[in-house]
């Protein structure tokens, strides 16, 4: 844990820095704490701004990177000093490095209840907007006498003193890993996913029936969709519906398309259901994501959606090895607006084997433990990764069968003769 201490006097041989040492020294073991001066930093003036200068730029940054602070505060005329205040001034003016800071107080000064006020009066100021930090309550260290506490070697005489500051110092390690957890982003919990897709968004076609067969048609009709030979602006292009069509069908991948209401609206058509990697039918877009799926694989479908809806994920792979001789991927990727707002989920599915090959093809490499990537990868000890398949389409049970891990096909170091490699022995 990184403490650091400000010394609140800017005195050649001050007691409230002998009581910082004396908490360096002593209590190494349970944090490191690093002592700061106040001493070179100049009258707060709003009218000479010197939030930019060395000196309390450097207070600052060692205030941002450490755990805790520690003030030990003098008491004059029964408040903090003025140059401690000044400090406080400059750290609460344009800069703000106190704010949400676990801070505990402690003061030496000469009289019995010495520092008491200080303390009290710096409390209030910490708890001031600009300043905002978190001060220990309770466990007011005040050290009176002060010209008699300490021996020559600088250390703490009275052993009861020394038990109530080891007893302060133990709660405020205990309040700034309090502070630290109340410091911590909040777990949003996850909203529930409306998978029967009765919401709706900006683009959402109102008043057809979801589940109609000719969904598409309807809606076509509905919106006046443009098809054919209609040109449509793109970013970055002009295509025809016919070429945006041919396009897309050439992917080497399926693709789907459920909205930000999960509401299932695309996939690009090219083969019959028993021929695809996650069959669909020309019925299904339309759909929302609940009639594609069975009830047993919701839970699976929504966290998927959950993860990708809140960012907390930005693409969620899952390997289905419903097919021998293949490495088939279901790849569920958020989609986004140019403001980043969740507008739905790209799936693709890949078989990954091809790739796989040309790469070792190309590269005079070759699995280990295996001569195929498929073998290798499927070698995989079945481990469910998530609990998930086919998050956006899948209407056959097979493809909610539980996900294994993707194994990543370990390659051997075997010589190398190929585009990539001979284009770096350039360099
Ligand atoms: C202007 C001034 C006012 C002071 N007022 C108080 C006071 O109100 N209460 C107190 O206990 N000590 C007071 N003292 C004495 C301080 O406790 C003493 O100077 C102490 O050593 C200051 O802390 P330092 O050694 O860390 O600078 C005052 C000292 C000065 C110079």
């Amino acid at each position: 844990m990184k403490i650091v201490g400000i010394v609140g006097s800017n005195a050649e041989l001050s007691y409230n820095r002998k009581l910082l040492e004396f908490i360096e020294k002593n209590y190494y073991q349970k944090f490191d704490l690093e002592i700061l001066e106040i001493k070179d930093v100049p009258m707060f003036n709003q009218s000479e701004d010197a939030t930019n200068s060395q000196v309390i730029q450097r207070l600052a940054r060692k205030i941002l990177t450490a755990d805790g602070v520690i003030i030990a505060t003098p008491e004059h005329n029964h408040t903090i000093p003025a140059g401690l205040k000044s400090v406080l001034e400059w750290l609460s003016y344009k800069i703000h490095p106190l704010e949400n800071k676990p801070v505990m107080i402690v003061g030496a000064s000469y009289y019995d209840q010495g520092s008491s006020r200080a303390q009290l009066h710096l409390r209030q100021i910490l708890d001031a907007p600009g300043v905002n930090a978190m001060v220990m309550p309770g466990n007011e260290f005040l050290l009176g006498n002060v010209k008699d506490a300490f021996d020559q070697n600088g250390d703490l005489i009275s052993e009861g003193t020394i038990k109530f500051l080891t007893l302060c110092i133990d709660k405020f390690i205990q309040f700034v890993n309090v502070a630290k957890a109340m410091n911590a982003p909040l777990e949003v919990k996850p909203q529930p996913e409306d998978l029967q897709a009765r919401g709706k968004v900006d683009t959402t076609i109102e008043g057809l029936d979801k589940e109609a067969d000719d969904w598409v048609e309807q809606a076509e009709a509905k919106v006046n969709a443009v098809s054919g030979k209609s040109y449509v602006k793109l970013n970055r292009g002009i295509l025809t519906v016919d070429q945006l069509n041919w396009f897309l069908a050439s992917m080497p991948m399926e693709l789907t398309f459920a909205d930000a209401n999960n509401q299932f609206l695309y996939y690009n058509y090219t083969k019959p259901k028993e021929e695809m990697l996650a069959g669909r039918v020309p019925g299904q877009p339309g759909n929302p994501l609940s009639k594609c799926h069975p009830p047993k694989a919701y839970k699976n479908v929504e966290w998927v959606i959950q993860q990708l809806r809140s960012g907390k994920q930005d693409v969620v792979r899952v390997h289905v090895p419903k097919h021998a001789d293949k490495y088939v991927v279901h790849n569920y990727q958020a989609m986004h607006d140019e403001d980043g707002n969740y507008v739905g989920i790209n799936e693709y599915i890949l078989d990954f084997n091809p790739i796989i090959e040309w790469y070792l093809k190309q590269t005079g490499q070759k699995l280990v433990g295996g001569t195929d990537a498929t073998s290798s990868a499927s070698k995989s000890d079945s481990k469910p990764v998530a609990p998930v398949a086919d998050a956006t389409s899948s209407a056959s049970k097979e493809d909610d069968a539980p996900a294994t891990k993707p194994e990543a096909p370990v390659v051997s170091a075997a010589p190398v003769a190929d585009a990539t490699s001979s284009a770096s022995k350039k360099d």
